[in-house]
């Protein structure tokens, strides 16, 4: 009775276990795929891009787009669909043509009795032929492993054998139609006795030099550790006298992929279970200091300073008169005296490790001693930063491909003349001295103009008691009002007045004695918005006349109470009404694409058309009020920044601004400039037509945030599907289409993607044809969201509101 059952039951094992081998007489022809055990990766035969070659390879199973992750018949596609793949009884797998011509061969073979030949595909990508059910990697006959193409999967090894003296690394595809070999390549450094560090390379030339390793990862540039904590990335090191391998480790609930690009990029993405779409965080290179070598040896690149390129403190440029290069020579030539010692350069880059010697196990004094001993010693380090990590690298020759880093770099040490450290250090005294002079000075005379200011406010108050006075700040004039009347106009700042709570303090509805209302915005005095922040709004705004920016009335600073006092805008802010189920349907089309271009005017009047040139660096839609016709001002200019004329960006190490609406420069790098108020206003946008928040957005079929659902709708032709349901049909599609389109040219990835101000606005009144938008920059937005920490100037817990973080002056 029950044998059938049994037999139906082991019918259905066998069936299961054969999905992911090929036996010996199995043939897999076109069409068939295997897939292995956890349905990960599916091997089969496939046409890439628009090509219409046919070729064996293994892809990541039910990722979309196909996602290929190794080629077999890399260089000899078949034009048809013929192909057969056999695993013959010699131990060899082949892929033969309709005429039975060998197109690829494992080139495999294994003797003896009693094998039981099997190729596998395993969860991990790697195809594999084995005897049996062994699982050792060590006894498989053949592996795709050992045979790397554009991508590196888990457990794949980059290195070097060097007893066999076969290396092993990723080649990049010739393009995307193209699977043959392309120009680019990532390897390990593999001489033997070097320390590790992985090169992208461009036939024989380096284009970018990562790490070195530092014990734990690739040191510096974080790109390999930009991923989810609880992905539990790990690099992998194997060094010993017989090889030297790279290769990497994660958590099964993730997918992780890094691949060279054909244009020479390395990207890193990965994605969890069961969602599986990629998600990209890296690319390498991307600033002008990844270019190997390129401010020659000696020299930093410093993406911070203008010229990027200068030389290491000691060291000076020398412009030869024949050819016009420059180079960096030492200020003072070393003599190899015993008064000669080293100077440490923090948070940098390693030099190439190529010209080093790597001595495990010693440390950093011994490291020092070893280089003094030895005149042609240039530097040394430990380049093993994790706890307890000890290890010493000396330099001998050049230092090559240094750059300097704001952060998580490591220190070097570097040799110079004991006439050359002496002056740096006297020099470091001197300018200490200098600096303590000034300050003094500065404090005495600021010290003794407050005073006399204090004597002058004070006797002009008693002349005028509480009315109105102007004091002049900068150029402007600012109404002062007294206390005592914000707080008759506020009822005493009573609760019932208090309109809301913005980043630095509450805001009260008040009426002055005249009549009029007004808001006061009471900055609370725990607020990390100083006196600073305080005066720079004031004079900002003070010079700042536009119908669409919000006017300030007046200020009011006694005791340590410092409050700003706006004319009342009874609509409140747009989030109130966007972000409201309940009465974003207040908010008609026509109203949100008359506030899209009002905001668009205020920005253009901002950026270019004032007397200042002005970045807002918080524009989002709690930001915009909404005056009693529902006409937008731009308000809150606390972190505004005025910039000169000609200065077209600047650096910060503080991030201010608000989540989901920084744009990636600035929260990678902290870089802002005008264009960063360009993305903000693009990610407003796209708010303001499909009534959702950017942060925090989810849709129902997948988790992209807003910029990346609209990007997919823009794509797929279907932006019109982006509009606020609440709208129903009562809105103009070719608007709305032409606000979409102008939103996601805003929020571009490159700053130079980017339109200015006036090209925004012409293209939102305009009605010709548009530049094509690329792919936004919505992953920076999407892992930033769980994983603050992942960008270096981010705060590790922040919420949705501004931003003020105060760095350590
Ligand atoms: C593939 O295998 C089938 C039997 O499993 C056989 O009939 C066929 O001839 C084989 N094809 C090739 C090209 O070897
Ligand atoms: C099989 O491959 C050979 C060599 O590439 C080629 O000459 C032949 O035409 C191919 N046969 C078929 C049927 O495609
Ligand atoms: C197998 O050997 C042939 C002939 O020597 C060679 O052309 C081919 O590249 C080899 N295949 C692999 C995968 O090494
Ligand atoms: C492998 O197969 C052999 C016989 O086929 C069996 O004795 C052995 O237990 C199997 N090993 C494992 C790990 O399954
Ligand atoms: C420039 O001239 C110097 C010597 O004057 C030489 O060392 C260097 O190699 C030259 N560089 C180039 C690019 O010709
Ligand atoms: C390195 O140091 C550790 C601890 O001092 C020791 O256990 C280990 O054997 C040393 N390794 C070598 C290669 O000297
Ligand atoms: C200094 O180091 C270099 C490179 O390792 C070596 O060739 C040279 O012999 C050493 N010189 C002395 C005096 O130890
Ligand atoms: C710099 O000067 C201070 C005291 O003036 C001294 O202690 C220190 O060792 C000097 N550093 C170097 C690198 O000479």
């Amino acid at each position: 009775m029950l044998l059938p059952y049994i037999t139906f039951i082991f019918l259905i094992l066998a069936t299961c276990r054969s999905a992911d081998t090929i036996n010996v007489h199995q043939n897999i022809s076109d069409g068939a795929t295997i897939v292995s055990a956890n349905a990960r990766f599916e091997l089969g035969f496939f046409s890439p891009g628009n090509s219409n070659n046919r070729y064996l390879g293994i892809w990541y199973k039910n990722v979309s787009p196909q996602t290929v992750a190794g080629v077999a018949n890399r260089e000899t596609p078949l034009k048809d669909n013929s192909g057969v793949v056999k695993l013959d009884n010699q131990g060899s797998l082949t892929l033969v043509n309709a005429s039975g011509r060998v197109i690829w061969s494992s080139n495999s073979s294994v003797y003896g009795t009693n094998i039981n030949l099997v190729a596998q595909l395993l969860d991990t990508g790697n195809l594999v032929l084995k005897n049996g059910n062994i699982t050792d990697s060590d006894s498989y006959i053949w592996q795709s492993f050992d045979y790397p193409g554009d991508t590196l999967l888990e457990g794949m090894k980059l290195g070097k054998n060097f007893i066999s003296g076969r290396e092993t690394f990723l080649t990049s595809w010739r393009s995307a139609d193209d699977p043959s070999p392309g120009e680019y390549t990532l390897r390990l450094s593999t001489v033997e006795g070097k320390y590790q560090q992985l090169y992208i390379m461009r036939s024989t030339n380096t284009v970018t030099r990562i790490g070195p390793y530092n014990g734990l990862t690739l040191s510096g540039r974080t790109e390999f550790t930009h991923v989810p904590v609880e992905l539990m990335f790990n690099i992998n090191m194997i060094v010993n006298k017989d090889k030297m391998f790279f290769s990497t480790t994660w958590d099964t609930a993730y997918m992780f992929n890094t691949i060279v690009t054909p244009a020479g990029k390395v990207e890193n993405s990965w994605f969890k279970y069961p969602k599986a779409e990629w998600i990209m965080f890296s690319t390498l290179p991307v600033d002008y200091c990844d270019n190997y070598g390129v401010c020659g040896p000696y020299g930093r690149c410093n993406t911070i300073t203008a010229p990027y390129c200068g030389c290491l403190k000691g060291f000076e440029l020398e412009t030869s008169r024949n050819n016009d290069t420059s180079v960096c020579r030492r200020s003072i030539d070393l003599d190899c005296g015993t008064e000669e010692g080293f100077l440490r350069f923090s948070s940098i880059k390693l030099p190439d490790t190529e010209n080093a010697v790597f001595i495990r196990n010693m440390s950093l004094l011994d490291c020092e001693v070893a280089c003094k001993k030895n005149c042609s010693c240039t530097a040394y380090t430990n380049p093993n930063t994790t706890p307890g990590g000890a290890g010493c690298l000396l330099w001998y020759g050049g230092l090559i491909d240094v750059r300097v880093y704001p952060m998580n770099g490591q220190d070097l040490y570097v040799r110079l003349a004991a006439s050359e450290l002496s002056r740096l250090n006297s020099s470091f005294h001197e300018k200490k001295r200098v600096v303590m002079v000034v300050t003094l000075l500065i404090s005495v005379v600021l010290t003794l103009l407050g005073f006399i200011l204090a004597l002058y406010i004070k006797r002009k108050r008693k002349k005028s008691s509480d009315a109105r006075s102007n004091i002049q700040m900068g150029s402007a004039d600012v109404p002062l009002f007294g206390l005592s009347k914000i707080s008759r106009a506020t009822n005493d700042f009573s609760v019932d007045n208090k309109l809301g709570e913005g980043g630095f303090g509450p805001v009260y509805k008040g009426v002055l004695e005249e009549g009029q209302e007004i808001a006061v915005k009471r900055l609370s005095k725990s607020s990390q918005q100083g006196l600073d922040e305080f005066k720079n709004e004031v004079i900002c705004i003070a010079k700042l006349q536009h119908r669409n920016l919000v006017k300030l009335l007046g200020y009011c600073i006694q005791g340590d109470e410092k409050m700003l006092i706006y004319e009342y805008m009874p609509n409140k802010s747009l989030d109130s009404f966007l972000f409201d189920e309940s009465r974003k349907s207040l908010l008609d089309w026509p109203q949100r694409f008359h506030i899209i271009h009002g905001v668009a005017r205020g920005l253009l009047y901002l950026h270019q058309d004032s007397r200042l040139k002005v970045v807002h660096r918080d524009l989002k839609a709690g930001n915009i009020l909404l005056d009693h016709h529902m006409y937008p001002k731009i308000s809150d200019f606390g972190l505004a920044r005025m910039f000169k004329e000609d200065e077209n960006e600047a650096k910060t190490k503080r991030l201010v601004g608000t989540l989901g609406y920084i744009s990636p420069e600035y929260a990678a790098k902290g870089l802002y400039s005008v264009k960063s108020d360009i993305f903000s206003f693009g990610v407003l946008v796209l708010e303001i037509v499909c009534g959702k928040k950017n942060r925090g957005f989810v849709h129902e079929n997948n988790d992209d945030n807003l910029l990346g659902y609209a990007w997919r709708l823009y794509k797929e032709g279907k932006s019109i599907d982006l509009i606020d349901e609440c709208l129903h049909t009562s809105y103009s599609a070719c608007e709305v289409l032409r606000s979409v389109h102008v939103g996601l040219l805003c929020v571009q990835d490159r700053v130079a993607d980017r339109p200015n101000a006036s090209t925004m606005v012409a293209m939102l009144g305009g009605e010709g044809p548009l530049p094509s938008p690329k792919k936004p920059a919505f992953f920076f937005q999407q892992s930033e969201s769980n994983h603050s920490s992942s960008f270096p100037l981010l705060p590790s817990s922040v919420n949705g509101v501004t931003l003020s973080q105060v760095d350590g002056r």
